[in-house]
């Protein structure tokens, strides 16, 4: 059943807490990273200096987010592949190239039939899946699990958050495999990884604000999300989640790609979400703000007290998210994102769980 929420997705960003302990927790043994369970050897890391990441929707933007974490955390070069594109456009897989297949149900059929040309050209498969002997973990070289849990309703949420958590995991491993982080950085970073159910439940406490903030999108048939680096990322997934279930239509944007012609739309009144978490790069996405403002956009302000700027913004229109390593803003930002995503659609009075022309596993081509 639904647990007593008026939808699955409700309930499944509830979950997200358990979710992420219970993928999270395996891998942590005496302090550090583990993952001799799925016996991942720690040359699968060492070896392979170059990471290709296949993926559809949601679970590519979990992709873009390990994308970060390899570069930011490991030092390996990592690219992210929409997997419907990559099976078709003859990708270079030199060896050295380790591919890293994502998918909630294990059975979508672009993200299968890219692991399967991957192998043909000699590349080593680990997938992360949260459907146990689904064909995909069958068809893959290694198997990380996601213990997420069944997820019902279409738009994906716990399944994203333990995703990322896994690419988390896996950057920390490397990075530690690569004598790239010291004893200390390591315990940070696991601590961190530690925190985040608790500071999911600080969100899930003040959803009922998350609620009156999406007032803002009732009325309007299009919005624009800015951010930069990881937030960017994160825009994406809040984009795509805002579209499939409130049927409005929705582009992320990079900050500093504004004035390279989308700020052109910008007119009097649209919406527009700017989500600031990344301290390197505040200064720069408040000018990108201004900018929006001055073209008479109406802000929704998703930001941290250690980042807030008074920016004319009211007050609720502004959310202040808890504290956390700059890299691991992730979490919190997803909920939020998520939350929007779920209170414009059920404002709307839309069946949540199974938005129009859309199915949960997408089997064909
Ligand atoms: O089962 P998968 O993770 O392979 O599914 C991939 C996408 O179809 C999926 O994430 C889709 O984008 C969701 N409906 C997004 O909410």
């Amino acid at each position: 059943g639904k647990g007593g929420y008026p939808f699955y997705m409700e309930k499944e960003i509830h979950e997200q807490p358990d979710a992420i302990k219970d993928t999270v927790s395996p891998h942590i043994v005496n302090g550090k990273t583990s993952f001799a369970e799925e016996g991942i050897p720690d040359s699968l890391f060492r070896e392979n200096q170059n990471i290709v990441v296949i993926a559809c929707g949601t679970a590519m933007h979990a992709g873009l987010i390990g994308q970060q974490l390899f570069h930011t955390l490991a030092n390996i070069h990592t690219d992210v592949a929409i997997a419907s594109e990559f099976t078709y456009t003859n990708p270079v897989i030199k060896p050295g190239t380790l591919v890293i297949a994502v998918s909630q149900s294990g059975e979508t059929i672009d993200t299968l039939e890219a692991i399967k040309f991957a192998k043909k050209k000699g590349a080593k498969v680990l997938s992360i899946v949260n459907v146990k002997g689904s064909t995909i973990a069958d068809n893959s070289d290694y198997c990380i699990y996601t213990h997420a849990g069944p997820e019902i309703a279409v738009a994906s949420t716990k399944a994203f958050t333990s995703q990322a958590s896994v690419f988390y995991l896996l950057a920390i491993h490397a990075a530690r495999l690569n004598g790239l982080l010291s004893t200390e950085e390591v315990a940070h970073y696991l601590d961190e990884l530690n925190r985040i159910p608790e500071i999911i439940t600080q969100i899930l406490d003040k959803k009922s604000f998350i609620q009156k903030m999406t007032n803002k999108f009732l009325s309007h048939d299009q919005a624009f999300m800015i951010g930069r680096g990881l937030d960017y990322s994160l825009l994406l997934e809040g984009s795509l989640k805002l579209k499939e279930i409130s049927y409005i239509h929705s582009e992320a944007y990079a900050s500093g790609e504004l004035k390279h012609g989308t700020i052109a739309l910008i007119t009097n009144g649209i919406p527009v979400v700017a989500l600031v978490t990344q301290s390197a790069l505040a200064s720069k996405e408040y000018s990108n703000i201004r900018e929006v403002q001055s073209r008479g956009a109406s802000v929704l302000l998703i930001t941290r007290q250690s980042l807030y700027k008074d920016m004319n913004i009211p007050e609720e229109d502004t959310f202040i998210l808890p504290e956390m390593d700059d890299l691991f803003m992730t979490f919190p930002a997803a909920v939020v994102m998520q939350l929007i995503a779920y209170y414009t659609s059920s404002a709307k009075g839309y069946d949540v769980d199974k938005p129009r022309n859309l199915a949960k596993v997408v089997t064909v081509e």
